[in-house]
């Protein structure tokens, strides 16, 4: 079965195919941020008018990749990110794939984005399957998940304020740094001294699962607005904040094992690309007799594969005539998937 997935919920138009037999078979992506920088973060309707430009010759590149038989349609199925998301963004890809499967005569899948990211790491090879714990973490999410199979979600802890990639875009702005602020940050804090600010691990103390990096963001504005504001200083401050929630994401994980009693973390979403996240996490886990998995990098941000193959999972499991054509939501949660 091949599956063709749109994913257009934020600033990446993703499009890739999946096959069942042959794994991805092409994969394109169009990031906007050059688009949005000039405005510090993402404009809604710009995206939107963005996707509408790009999404249908990156379709038209994987499918020329792919070889097809004239007399059959070109995939199997469309999948489509259906949210949570930007409304205008998602009805953009959405309407593309409904259209498309309609004039293939195929069927459309309307797929979570959290769960493409949750499964995302099952795309490269040698991947332990369920259940696992699943930490992701986004830039608009910071969720801690039990999943115990494919679409059985609890979700264990997650942000009470900022997402953590919020929180690296936030931080990273406020010391002047240009946007996307949470690469730029990351690459800073591999020269920094990760000991030099002394900032709160939020939530630590408290029992239970749940983030909250708010008190985080305003340590480190009140450290940068003490300071001299020099480029050290901003080097230093971008290796302690990185620390302190590495930190802190370290311990949730570590308590997120030992509370479902799974030996496997998966991480994913754009923080998931983040090295030092995914060193400490790595010894973390190994010290508890666990692994933690992750996607490649460039299946950590978003992307039309995880997409796709999310799609194909749900097919695979229900059979081509199951009806997943969902409307498009702002806000969904993972919970509420079956
Ligand atoms: O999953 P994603 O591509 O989009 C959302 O669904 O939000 O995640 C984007 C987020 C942004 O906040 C970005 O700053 C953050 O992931 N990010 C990173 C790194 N790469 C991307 N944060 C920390 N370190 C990184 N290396
Ligand atoms: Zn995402």
């Amino acid at each position: 079965m091949r599956v063709l997935g749109i994913e257009s919920s934020c600033d990446e138009t993703g499009v890739a195919i999946y096959d069942s037999n042959q794994g991805l078979m092409g994969e394109e992506l169009y990031s906007q941020v050059e688009l949005h920088a000039r405005y510090g973060g993402v404009v809604p309707e710009l995206a939107s008018r963005d996707h509408i430009r790009k999404v249908l010759p990156l379709i038209d590149k994987v499918l020329r990749a792919c070889p097809t038989h004239e007399d059959r349609p070109p995939v199997d199925a469309v999948a489509y990110t259906a949210g949570p998301g930007l409304v205008g963004a998602l009805l953009v890809g959405s309407s593309l794939a409904r259209s498309l499967a309609f004039g293939w005569g195929v069927p459309s899948i309307g797929v979570h984005h959290m769960e493409g990211h949750l499964l995302s790491p099952m795309l490269a090879e040698e991947m332990p399957g369920f259940p696992f714990v699943a930490l992701l973490v986004s830039g608009g999410h910071t969720l801690l998940v039990d999943v115990k199979a494919h679409g059985q979600y609890t979700v264990l802890g997650q942000s009470l304020d900022d997402a953590v990639g919020e929180a690296f875009d936030k931080t990273a702005k406020l010391m002047g740094l240009p946007y996307p602020g949470g690469p730029e940050l990351a690459k800073l804090a591999e020269q920094g001294d990760a000991t030099r600010f002394d900032f709160p691990r939020p939530m630590l103390k408290k029992p239970g699962l749940d983030f909250s990096f708010s008190g985080l963001k305003t340590s480190v504005l009140l450290a940068w607005q003490a300071s001299d504001q020099s480029a050290q200083v901003r080097t230093d401050i971008a290796a302690s904040f990185q620390q302190a929630v590495v930190d802190t994401l370290t311990v949730k994980v570590k308590r997120a094992l030992k509370a479902t009693g799974h030996s496997v973390v998966m991480v994913a979403g754009g923080v998931g690309a983040n090295k030092q996240l995914r060193a400490q996490l790595d010894v973390a886990c190994k010290s508890v007799g666990a692994r933690a998995c992750f996607p490649p990098m460039r299946l950590c941000t978003d992307n039309g594969a995880m997409i796709a193959y999310a799609g194909w999972l749900r097919l695979q499991r229900d059979g081509l005539n199951a009806s997943y054509d969902e409307p498009v939501r702002a806000r969904w949660s993972l919970e509420e998937l079956r």
